[in-house]
């Protein structure tokens, strides 16, 4: 008999530019709070792939300065697995805009590691449908194709 599989719920959380100087920490911090990482990944995104990651926000005003932001630089990429890993991390991170998050989620990643609304340190996935999508995403191969290799470090 085969043993019993037993399924843990995955999500994509991202350090962005800005807090890559912390980017062990802020990992610690993941190992901490009960998270296993299952696969992580440095990448530079060109601004047409952080347009497309973050296509639900296409024409929004924020959508330019956020594709400037996200293609500025490495960010680094995690797939994380814990019981309700998306809410789990969702909760760790914080609100969206860093200075909300330390009224009302004081400590949270956003609040320790955050600058502004849109150099808020960290990602995560807001469903299980955009995580399963941000996964492939990052984690498909294609993603370091298009990107010159001194840009798209696979360093982990
Ligand atoms: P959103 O999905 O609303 O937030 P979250 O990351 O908390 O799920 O927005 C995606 C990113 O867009 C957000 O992390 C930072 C950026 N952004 C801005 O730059 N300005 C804004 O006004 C908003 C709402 C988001």
């Amino acid at each position: 008999m085969p043993p019993p599989q037993i399924y843990v719920e995955r999500t994509l959380a991202i350090i962005k530019p800005d807090a890559m100087d912390k980017a062990n920490e802020i990992e610690d911090i993941i190992l901490r709070n009960g998270f296993t990482v299952i696969q992580k990944r440095k990448v530079h995104l060109s601004p047409e792939q952080a347009s497309d990651f973050y296509v639900e926000h296409y024409g929004k005003m924020f959508f330019p300065s956020l594709v400037a932001y996200m293609s500025s630089a490495p960010i680094g990429v995690f797939v994380l697995a814990k019981e309700k890993a998306i809410k789990a991390w969702r909760e760790l991170i914080g609100p969206t805009n860093p200075f909300k998050a330390r009224e009302t989620h004081p400590g949270c990643l956003r609040d320790t590691y955050g600058k502004d609304q849109t150099r808020n340190a960290v990602h995560g996935s807001e469903s299980f449908l955009s995580a399963e999508r941000e996964i492939r995403f990052m984690f498909h191969d294609s993603i370091v194709e298009p990107i010159a290799t001194e840009q798209a470090v696979k360093i982990y």
